[in-house]
């Protein structure tokens, strides 16, 4: 659904000098999601899908990144600065038919969906021709400066490469937070005259405030004060900064909303994530992705744990790692367990420590304790694994698949040669190399017969 006030376009075309990185700013991540993730999912809530976003460096790459915004990217091919990514999107803006455009640096993953309603809600009440958001921090640092006169009133932004105390006098504090609203009516004659006469050589959208005030329009400045809401990130510092203010503002929510978290502050849990209350989490552990813990759930320390579902009550204990892996209700993890993609544990299902399991499902009740590698196969309910079973899935050229069924009892130290079918109760001797067969309750043993031969010792 479309916002039929406003729609919104993101500036994301910057390389990032500041940065030091090959790949575009915007892409960088934060709790595992980049900064445009979150701008876009702090808009969606009041723009709907009316959101364009202008890319130039690298814009092949933030494209690929979202696909579901195609045809709504805007090619800014020299970056020549935020006034001029402004006027490149300036033709999408009017035909989009709506009283505003809301403009936004792509480099604010602190962004809220309450910051862009809340100001959205103002410029509405206020019928400004020009909005944009100030803010005080405690370092003034690279954002433009606000002037205001002795009114009060906005007079002008000024960069803070360009600002000079002789001319503007002293810095008052008060910044440009990045967050602009535009009546599109207003502005539209107002953008050919931007000039990039400027000590960066650039053209600035930050100059359309004064080009507004100079023709006598409604400019306001919402100030929200110290607010790190709309903190830009321009470097690894701040992006260091960005991403701490981000896991403590989720750990937080996490705490007030039942969860129980010890070592808190180390907690560090993706914004896609859904942790339901009752779950409990000692850090250090992270949760990234789509990933889902319910009720009842533990997670110990040094989890990592990305596009997974674990159920309730289940206990995933110290350093495992689980990747697109289902942990079913009263499972049991680790420690040291690793669950690689396409890993399904049903219901008080148990692997311990160093178990790998990959696109394999073990039945309700199975176990593998110990040291053991499950790939391609299917493992029936109550079946023991022992110590150090590998299935041979890989011949070289393709996997194949082992299928053990329920009730089963695999003897340590098996290697199962798939494909290769092992039969419910079937018992396999320990040591043994399986590459047949082994029907419903038979015994299977594939190993050298041991002969003890006597020594005769001389002594030298
Ligand atoms: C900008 C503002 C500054 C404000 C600060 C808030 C200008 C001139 N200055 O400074 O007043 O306090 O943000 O964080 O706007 N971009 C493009 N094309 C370009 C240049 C930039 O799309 O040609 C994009 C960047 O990718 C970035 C955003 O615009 O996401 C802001 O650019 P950046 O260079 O970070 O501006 P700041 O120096 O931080
Ligand atoms: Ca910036």
């Amino acid at each position: 659904m479309n916002n039929s006030f406003a729609c919104a376009l993101v500036l994301a075309g910057g390389k990032g000098t500041r940065m030091h990185s090959d790949s575009p700013k915007v892409l960088k991540s934060l709790l595992g999601e980049s900064m445009l993730y979150y701008v876009y999912k702090a808009l969606g809530p009041s723009i709907g899908e009316s959101i364009f976003t202008i890319v130039g460096f690298a814009a092949e790459q933030v494209e690929k990144a979202f696909p579901e915004m195609k045809d709504r990217f805007v090619l800014q091919e020299e970056q020549l600065g935020t006034g001029h990514a402004l006027q490149m999107g300036w033709e999408r803006i009017k035909a989009a038919c709506v009283e505003y455009c809301l403009v936004i640096n792509g480099d604010t993953p602190l962004v809220q969906e309450s910051v862009i309603s809340d100001f959205l809600e103002s410029v509405k009440n206020d019928g400004a021709d020009l909005a944009f958001m100030s803010i005080t921090p405690d370092d003034p640092a690279s954002f433009g400066r606000v002037i205001r006169g002795q009114d009060g009133q906005v007079v002008a932004i000024v960069e803070a490469k360009d600002y000079d105390e002789a001319v503007h006098g002293p810095v008052s504090g008060e910044v440009n937070a990045g967050l602009y609203c535009l009546k599109i009516s207003s502005v539209d004659g107002l953008l050919s005259k931007l000039s990039n006469k400027n000590n960066s050589g650039e053209y600035y959208i930050t100059d359309l405030v004064d080009l507004a005030v100079e023709c006598g329009m409604n400019v306001t400045a919402v100030n929200v004060g110290k607010s790190i809401d709309m903190m830009g990130i321009n470097s690894p510092f701040e992006l260091a900064q960005a991403e701490t203010a981000l896991k403590l503002r989720t750990a937080e929510q996490l705490l007030k909303s039942g969860v129980t978290l010890h070592n808190w502050d180390s907690v560090v849990v993706g914004p896609g994530v859904v942790v339901e209350p009752g779950v409990e989490i000692t850090g250090p552990c992270e949760i990234y992705g789509q990933s889902v813990i319910k009720r009842g759930a533990v997670i110990q320390s040094h989890v990592r744990i990305v596009d997974s579902v674990v159920e309730s009550g289940a206990l995933i204990k110290a350093y495992s790692h689980l990747e697109e892996a289902h942990v079913g209700s009263d499972c049991m993890v680790g420690p040291y367990g690793r669950l690689r993609p396409g890993a399904v544990l049903e219901e008080g299902s148990k692997i311990g420590n160093f178990v790998e399991v990959k696109k394999a499902v073990l039945g309700k009740g199975a176990k593998a304790s110990h040291l053991t590698y499950l790939g391609d196969s299917e493992i029936g309910a109550g079946t023991n694994i022992g110590a150090g079973t590998i299935t041979c899935n890989y011949d070289g050229v393709n996997k194949h698949k082992t299928v053990i069924g329920e009730g089963a009892f695999i003897g340590s130290n098996t290697a199962l040669v798939a494909p290769v079918t092992i039969g419910a109760g079937a018992l396999i001797g320990a040591g043994s190399t399986i590459t047949k067969n082994v029907k419903d309750g038979d015994l299977g043993v594939a190993r050298g017969k041991q002969v003890n031969i006597s020594r005769t010792f001389k002594k030298s």
